[in-house]
């Protein structure tokens, strides 16, 4: 397959490049009929993915939680985004708009296309899973909500932490859907989920962090969250950053008297929240800890992306 050489956009999917407008996946694909597959997003810089390993890492363990049989190695996910990237012309070459080729990127695998109905018919252990990637322009965070900061509420659906897949990142996003549903018809920007016994879980796309004096303190694993690369990377660096990092379960009241609070993803970075239910977090306002936590991660994001370059430089 090769990319459209006409302008029009490309995705990849099962080996090569095609046309973004479809048609694309068979109708019968499980992840179309039962959203049974799982996803990525990651952030690119210059045209390098920001922890790809981790990313990689966390999807196989979700084909594995799942049951996935995913075909594709590393190496060949790598050249696909590769090839995708360079089509798209966000590979850092300065091609596209900004300066250093920023992008998001999306791989999706689903358990692939079965004609016969039901949630296990027979045949369901042959197939091979589908792969497709996309790639978007990288769209900052919204000035307005990092001078602002993210109001949430809390959405009225509960998550069960002994549920096997609490931290897999399936397709089956529909609770997540509704929680931005409930968020956008009260007006918020966000909701939090909570576990089944009221502590903070996580919310809808993103990890939860609340500053308190030096501490840095997220729900554990053991909250139902995502364990998400960028939490991983807070919990690592918070030393460097003058924090003490702390994994303990919070109470809705513990995240309104914090001093700061925040919300952490791959794409959108670090972005702060101000309210819950429409109560203010701490002064009700983005905090400086919080601004500079996230200047460090996109400082480090960019730092990365030329260390993985220097390499390819000559001598
Ligand atoms: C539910 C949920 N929690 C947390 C995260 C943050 O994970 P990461 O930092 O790996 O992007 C995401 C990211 O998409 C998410 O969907």
């Amino acid at each position: 397959m090769t990319a459209p050489t006409d302008g029009r956009h490309s995705i990849w999917l099962d080996g090569g490049l095609i046309d973004a407008r479809g048609p694309h996946l068979n109708v019968t694909d499980r992840g179309f009929q039962l959203g049974d597959g799982l996803f990525e997003t990651a952030r690119a810089r210059r045209g390098i993915v920001i922890e790809f390993d981790e990313h990689l890492e966390r999807l196989r363990s979700g084909c594995l939680a799942l049951g996935l049989n995913l075909t594709v190695s590393d190496d060949q996910l790598a050249d696909a985004i590769a090839e995708l990237l360079a089509a798209e012309e966000l590979d850092g070459t300065g091609r596209d708009d900004g300066p250093v080729g920023d992008a998001a990127i999306r791989i999706t695998v689903s358990r692939g296309p079965l004609e016969r109905r039901g949630l296990l018919p027979a045949g369901f252990e042959d197939l091979v899973a589908t792969v497709a990637i996309q790639c978007w322009p990288y769209v900052a965070t919204a000035a307005g909500l990092l001078e602002h900061g993210v109001r949430a509420i809390s959405s009225t659906i509960r998550r069960d932490p002994s549920s096997p897949l609490a931290g897999v990142k399936t397709t089956s996003r529909a609770d997540y859907v509704v929680a931005r549903l409930e968020a956008a018809r009260a007006s918020a920007d966000d909701a939090l989920f909570l576990t089944l016994a009221g502590q903070v879980s996580e919310a809808t796309a993103a990890n939860l962090f609340v500053v308190a004096g030096t501490t840095l303190a997220t729900p554990p694993l053991t909250a139902a969250i995502l364990a998400g690369t960028t939490r991983t990377w807070l919990l690592a660096h918070a030393e460097r950053l003058g924090l003490v990092a702390a994994e303990v379960d919070l109470q809705p009241a513990e995240l309104l008297a914090a001093d700061e609070a925040f919300l952490s993803g791959s794409v959108a970075g670090i972005v702060p929240l101000v309210a819950l239910d429409g109560r203010p977090i701490g002064s009700g306002r983005p905090g400086p800890r919080t601004r500079a936590l996230r200047a460090a991660r996109e400082d480090w994001i960019d730092a990365m992306s030329m260390a993985a370059l220097l390499p390819e430089l000559p001598d």
